[in-house]
């Protein structure tokens, strides 16, 4: 089993059609519906320009070093024939590590796909101008009515589903580079038509000022620093062995650093435009940035109907969503099957099909969990909101956390550094101490921070 791994980590012989591929795959995967719907309520909820200076400094701190090491590992594992590479998959750390990656990402899409379903939903809406036909304080009850009814969530939930095994059997170069080539440039545009379409408004400087003013005195909170850190590892999407799973597909020849550095800048870049459209905009019209989850699906429509030309804007951002949704659903759905590929007799075709299915039904209680299933109540969350705190707050950082201790301390700095493609550069050793000791420490915090809270 474990010459298979070192020999080809991902079992289906695939390869990136080109230099881009890796960096529009992963940008793909980052870029999602948590920059624009997560990122803009947990950045409202905790007070707006601090939080932004603290998750950047988290996407730098945590984010960037486990980038690295992820992919160098990944690559490594394919081409690289060295003892110290051919010992890796024989270690427990990492058999452990596959395990999770596959649980995690089970877990994550089986709820993220229904977010994605209500986004496909709210876009259909927005095409047929049904959704700016609705009473402008009607958006509540709208959304409320919805995600509460039995069949309806789930019709969208299966849809995205669908279109996500579709992208998945056809391959890594016809299906996810080609997808992510199309939506990602969308995606951008987008968001970025709906960043300066805010900046224009009248009252705009007050979203600016909320975004990019830093407030100092919430840095007073601890949990603001903890919601920085656990923002920074779901946008991201690391310690789920999507980088690894990836990096495999990349070409010998491609800079690991760089192709790290293009990542966190496209994820960030996406988060802030969508920031800046969303703030603005909230601002502008004098509602409440602290609105939580509902800031998308209910204050924003509401804001819609009343603006000129809101019809396109709505489009546009449903359509930014719904794009997000799907590139980043691809990558979720990708390590599974290439897990499967490699350690079953099943083709692609048969393990996309087989684990859409699957994650399908484990979606159906977070689809049904605000209806028919709105008793089944955890710690107070319902079932969406209890599977996306263990898969982000326990799952990831865990995984985050294993990843770390196989490359810093498994692996040796010789081998792990030469993966990295950091031999020679003087980032090199500031990278080595950060996966040995500080960012292992600081998703410590995140881990305690899920148990204290949980
Ligand atoms: N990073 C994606 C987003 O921000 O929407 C979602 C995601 C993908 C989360 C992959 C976690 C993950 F492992």
């Amino acid at each position: 089993m474990s010459d298979r791994i070192s020999s080809d980590p991902t079992g289906a012989g695939d390869q990136w059609g080109s230099q881009a591929g890796f960096i529009l795959a992963t940008v793909g995967s980052a870029a999602g519906v948590g920059n624009v719907w997560r990122f803009s309520y947990v950045a409202g909820e905790n007070g707006g320009g601090a939080f932004l200076v603290l998750y950047v400094l988290s996407v730098l701190l945590i984010g960037l070093p486990i980038i690295i090491a992820e992919t160098a590992i990944g690559r490594a594992l394919r081409h690289d024939h060295a003892p110290a590479t051919r010992r890796l998959p024989k270690l427990r750390h990492w058999q452990f590590f596959r395990v999770l990656s596959v649980l995690s990402a089970l877990a994550i899409l089986s709820f993220y796909a229904v977010i994605a379903g209500w986004a496909l939903r709210y876009l259909i809406g927005a095409v047929d101008g049904s959704l700016l036909r609705i009473a402008s304080t009607g958006h509540g009850e709208f959304f409320a009515r919805f995600i509460a009814d039995p069949v309806e969530p789930v019709i969208w939930h299966a849809a995205m589903m669908a279109a996500t095994v579709f992208i998945v059997i056809r391959g890594v170069q016809r299906g996810i580079e080609t997808a992510n080539r199309i939506l990602l440039p969308a995606l951008f545009a987008a968001v970025a038509l709906l960043a300066v379409y805010g900046v224009t408004q009248d009252g705009a400087g007050a979203g600016l000022r909320f975004l990019f003013q830093p407030d100092w005195t919430v840095l007073g909170q601890p949990r603001v620093y903890l919601a920085a850190m656990g923002q920074a590892f779901f946008s991201l999407g690391v310690g789920m062995a999507i980088f690894v799973t990836f990096g495999g597909y990349m070409p010998q020849r491609q800079s690991v650093p760089v192709a790290a550095l293009a990542i966190v800048a496209g994820d960030t870049l996406v988060a802030v435009l969508a920031g800046i459209a969303i703030f603005t905009t909230v601002f502008a019209y004098g509602t409440d940035p602290t609105a939580g989850p509902q800031l998308a699906f209910i204050t924003l429509p509401h804001i819609f109907v009343a603006l000129p030309g809101g019809r396109v804007l709505a489009v546009l951002f449903f359509a930014l969503l719904v794009a997000g949704a799907l590139t980043s659903m691809i990558s979720l759905l990708e390590v599974p099957v290439a897990w499967c590929v490699q350690y079953t007799p099943w083709r692609r075709r048969q393990a996309a099909l087989a684990l859409g299915v699957l994650i399908f039904v484990l979606g159906l209680p977070s689809a049904l969990g605000f209806g028919l299933l709105a008793d089944i109540r955890w710690h107070g969350r319902g079932i969406l909101d209890s599977v996306d705190f263990v898969a982000s707050n326990f799952l990831l950082p865990l995984g985050g956390l294993l990843l770390l201790t196989i490359v810093g301390w498994r692996w040796g700095r010789a081998p792990a550094t030469a993966a990295a493609n950091l031999d020679g550069n003087r980032a090199a050793a500031p990278w080595y101490i950060l996966i040995r000791w500080i960012t292992p420490l600081l998703v410590l915090v995140i881990l305690a921070r899920g148990f204290l809270n949980g």
